[in-house]
């Protein structure tokens, strides 16, 4: 059974949902729209604190898809401009779909990539989340 729970934020019009499992803690959404998204407020996505242009453009960004808006899907596009992030102790994102060698494949990725960067991942070359995990003595 999937124990994912799927959390919403509606402001009526407008919901956002965000699974937690899937997020990466990059923390695009909080440097994006941080009037929207705090974690020191309760609950921590608030989407009557701004336009929904602008929460739809900050969820569109976030690398994971744990943030979405109910009823919308964002296209995954392949374009010929890649933006390249560098998160500060977290994984290297790529924006703008790319084509990924492997030893013994290739695989074609539009959208957005995470790759980690601390070696900690159960998902590697991908990050999934675990740089923001305390780690084990
Ligand atoms: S992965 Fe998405 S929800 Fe998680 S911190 Fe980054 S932008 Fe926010
Ligand atoms: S950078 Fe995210 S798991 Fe390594």
């Amino acid at each position: 059974m999937d124990q994912s729970v799927i959390k919403e934020y509606s402001s009526g019009d407008l919901t956002v949902t965000w699974e937690a499992t899937k997020c990466i803690h990059s923390g695009i959404c909080l440097r994006g729209l941080p009037e929207v998204f705090d974690l020191k407020a309760r609950p921590w996505v608030n989407v009557e604190a701004s336009d929904s242009k602008s929460i739809v453009d900050t969820v569109r960004d976030c690398p994971s898809k744990a943030l979405a808006i109910k009823g919308v899907r964002f296209k995954d596009t392949h374009t010929n401009q890649t933006d390249v992030t560098l998160i500060n102790g977290g994984p290297l994102i790529i924006k703008g779909g790319a084509t990924i060698h492997h030893r013994k494949k290739t695989e074609e990725i539009a959208g957005t990539l995470s790759f980690c960067r601390c070696g900690r991942s159960e998902g590697f070359p991908y990050c999934d989340g675990s740089h923001a995990k305390p780690k084990e003595k």
